[in-house]
């Protein structure tokens, strides 16, 4: 089989500087998803998915990250399989030297992590792009035009309901022969215009709406479509803090996501090191501190995503 030639050290040297701003994107991301844990009614971890989910600067990084993501599995995969092609007759013995089982392990903990992966966008980030179901949140002002605000008007007014209303300007405009293309949008765009309010109504009376009254939450994914189609320019955002909170009360997705630590810990305790030798940042005499430093950062980035979920599974 011939494979495209890229020098090993070059494809070395990319995993390495990969890896290294995945390691740091996952100290952004544990200390991000401590904002979970304050009992805030998700006023901070939703103001930062906010900012995270609307900035163009995040967006654009967020493809980068996932292109690094992608580019870093696919060539560790290519340097694995040129290295096996390299020696297409085994050894006879296995070998036993430390390096290699490191990089072995590296690779299978790897291709965990991706699976885990699949499973952990579907919990989250496949919502976002609307491929998944979960719980959306809408900004209260976004919901609140000045078209709603006259047609809840009028209806006070009139002692009418804002439903009987429109039902009324329809078969007025029948009776009068106005069924003209303009006249048929304003009616239809009324009608978008009670369903927002349907919507608003049914979160005033289930007690959706944050306390500083700027978000209006626990929107179904039905809800999201409808407020896509009648008002597209309130884009409805997925309500992180509450789907976070709801899975961690699951003993077997805390378990699950437990697991996922444990294979990114394995991972991340090694490629630390090895993206310092690979870049030739190794010394001798730093080695050690190289290792521990290593050890200490995969320690601290894990249990700040262990601590979320086990802290709200207790009810903490
Ligand atoms: C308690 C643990 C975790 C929670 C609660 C969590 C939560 C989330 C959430 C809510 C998102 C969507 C954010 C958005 O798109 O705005 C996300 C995305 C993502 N997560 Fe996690 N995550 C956890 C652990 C991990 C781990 C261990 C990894 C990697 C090994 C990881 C990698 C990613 C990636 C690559 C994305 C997509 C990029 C992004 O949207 O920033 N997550 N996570």
């Amino acid at each position: 089989m011939n494979l495209p030639k890229l020098h090993s050290i070059t494809k070395k040297i990319l995993v390495a500087l990969l890896g290294g701003f995945l390691l740091i994107f996952l100290l952004f991301h544990a200390t991000a998803n401590l904002f979970i844990l304050r009992h805030d009614g998700g006023a901070w971890y939703g103001a930062f998915c906010h900012f995270m989910g609307t900035n163009w600067l995040v967006k654009a990084f967020e493809i980068v990250l996932l292109g690094a993501i992608a580019l870093h599995i696919l060539l560790t995969l290519w340097l694995a399989l040129t290295n096996r092609l390299a020696r297409p007759v085994r050894y006879r013995q296995a070998q036993k030297s430390t390096t290699h089982t490191t990089s072995k392990l590296m690779v299978w903990t790897g291709i965990l992590i991706f699976v885990c992966l699949a499973f952990h966008f579907y919990d989250f980030y496949l919502v976002k792009l609307g491929v998944v179901k979960g719980e959306y949140m809408v900004k209260t002002e976004k919901l609140q035009s000045e078209e709603m605000m006259n047609l809840v008007q009028f209806s006070q007014q009139m002692g009418m309901s804002p439903e009987d209303i429109v039902n009324e300007m329809e078969a007025n405009a029948m009776e009068y022969g106005e069924s003209d293309e303009e006249m048929r949008d304003y009616i239809d765009g009324l009608r978008g215009q009670l369903v927002v309010l349907d919507i608003v109504q049914r979160a005033q009376m289930e007690g959706d709406i944050t306390e500083d009254m700027q978000w209006i939450r626990h929107l179904t994914y039905e809800e999201r479509q409808t407020l896509k189609k009648v008002l597209p320019e309130s884009k409805p955002e997925p309500d992180f803090y509450y789907m976070a909170r709801e899975k961690f009360q699951v003993w077997h997705i805390v378990l699950g996501y437990l697991v996922f630590f444990v294979i990114v810990f394995l991972h991340m305790r090694h490629a630390f090191p090895s993206a310092f030798q690979t870049l030739g940042l190794n010394n001798y005499k730093y080695n050690n501190i190289i290792e521990v430093l290593g050890r200490l950062y995969a320690w601290v980035v894990c249990l700040m995503f262990a601590v979320v979920p086990i802290l709200v599974y207790f009810g903490l």
